[in-house]
């Protein structure tokens, strides 16, 4: 049997609402740290995955993010 990697295949959405939303991976383990950053214009869609370099992500700007856990839109 193969090993199982440790991100589990499991995607979430970004949807821009409006022009320079930004999205930053923030690295997993003891460390905290920015590895990436993203812009996306209104309209564009980011499909995304939590991986074993990718633990956390910080949005700015009006979104709307998509997840097995629900939806979110941030207004501010
Ligand atoms: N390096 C942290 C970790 O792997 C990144 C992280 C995960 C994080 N969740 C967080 C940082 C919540 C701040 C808040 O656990």
């Amino acid at each position: 049997m193969t090993d199982q990697p440790s991100y589990t295949g499991e995607y979430i959405v970004i949807k821009a609402l409006e022009n320079g939303v930004t999205i930053i991976g923030l690295t997993r383990g003891r460390d905290t740290k920015f590895h990436h950053t993203e812009k996306l214009d209104k309209g564009e869609i980011m499909v995304a995955q939590f991986t074993e370099h990718t633990s956390a992500i910080k949005l700015r700007g009006k979104a709307e993010v998509m997840t097995r856990h629900g939806s979110i839109r941030n207004d501010d």
